[in-house]
């Protein structure tokens, strides 16, 4: 079976036959949108890797791009790519694919260990329902697509998608963490609520570090539905989880202002919710018919240490991470 089935975001026509079509432009027959492959932007991805001019360039097509041309998406972009590089984030491209496993020196390391135990669990607790299948796994929000790298390491099937095709805070940086890989995963740049894929194909929906930048939840979890392939489940992992919504109101509300006296804007473009609320996810389960598992990771005693002290410092919640598994209820349509 053809894995991924394109689709035009705006009508839903197939584009067929897939991603790995060696055609340089899709057009949609219906509505007559054009889509292109973006350049592949090895120089910088390059330099930044220490690899020389002389050097092969790196494996697998360039991504398809999906994205609507906004000025809010556009707006988005430049202030999220500027807040990662002020960060320090993807300077090392050739750390990329050790991730989420870093060098232990790494500046980022601790948070690397947090995420490496979120990774670990979608291992033990999710993958491993499936044993022995190369699952279709869509990995929405994917940013340089380490996960993506480490599903196909898997034997499963990944698509990374993304609206970044920033060469090495995006999915620009996804050819560099294809090289040892024995085939290329696709690379989609596309908004998550809008996605190019045909119905019902998705062993597996993950949004990993990326669903608390939607701005409608119900929306987005709709969008994963629709794609989503009978007996398919959702992954939601890495995104901020209060008990309290008022706590997580507070952090939204603080993190803006930090970014707007450091950096001079809010990084708001997409109006993205920025947590998730414990009533809010048993409220989107009832309306889209959907059953939670909660699993938590093992995120380790000095992570406990860390919620405790940032509570007692700020005298309110601070936000949990737990991987919410989503299984959607089996009277939905059939593909
Ligand atoms: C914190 S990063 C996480 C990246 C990656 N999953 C990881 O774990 O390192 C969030 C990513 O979500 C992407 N993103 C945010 N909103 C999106 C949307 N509506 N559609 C697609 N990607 C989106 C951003 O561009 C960014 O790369």
């Amino acid at each position: 079976m053809i894995w991924p089935q394109l689709a035009c975001p705006d009508c839903r026509t197939r584009l067929g036959p897939s991603e790995v079509d060696a055609r340089p432009e899709l057009r949609c027959e219906a509505c007559g949108r054009v889509y292109r492959r973006t350049p592949r932007p090895v120089s910088e991805a390059d330099s930044a890797s220490g690899l020389l001019a002389t050097d092969p360039a790196p494996p697998g097509p360039s991504a398809w791009d999906f994205r609507p041309t906004t000025p809010r998406i556009q707006r988005f972009l430049s202030e999220y790519e500027a807040v990662r590089a002020a960060e320090g984030r993807g300077r090392d491209v050739a750390m990329l694919r050790d991730l989420p496993w870093p060098d232990p020196g790494h500046p980022l390391a601790w948070e690397w260990y947090i995420r490496a135990a979120s990774f670990d669990c979608l291992v033990e607790q999710v993958l491993s329902l499936d044993p022995g299948i190369g699952l279709r796994v869509l990995d929405l929000g994917a940013g340089q697509a380490w996960l993506s790298r480490r599903l196909a390491l898997l034997g499963h099937r990944p698509v990374a998608v993304d609206l970044s095709s920033h060469p090495t805070l995006g999915l620009g940086a996804a050819g560099l963490l294809q090289a040892d890989l024995p085939a290329p995963f696709p690379t989609l740049l596309a908004d998550f609520d809008r996605l190019p894929l045909a119905d019902h194909q998705a062993d597996l929906v993950v949004y990993n570090a990326s669903f608390h930048y939607s701005s409608d939840y119900g929306d987005s979890l709709r969008e994963a539905l629709r794609v989503l392939a009978p007996g398919g489940r959702i992954v939601i992992m890495d995104s901020p989880v209060y008990r309290d919504a008022a706590a997580g109101a507070a952090m939204r509300s603080g993190r803006r202002s930090d970014y707007l006296s450091r950096y001079g804007f809010a990084s708001d473009a997409l109006d993205s919710r920025e947590f998730l609320a414990v009533t809010e996810i048993h409220e989107l389960g009832r309306q889209l018919g959907l059953t939670w598992t909660w699993i938590s990771p093992r995120h380790g005693r000095s992570w406990r240490w860390h919620r405790l002290r940032r509570r007692l410092a700020t005298g309110r919640e601070s936000a949990d991470f737990p991987l919410l598994l989503a299984h959607p209820s089996s009277d939905r349509a059939p593909a």
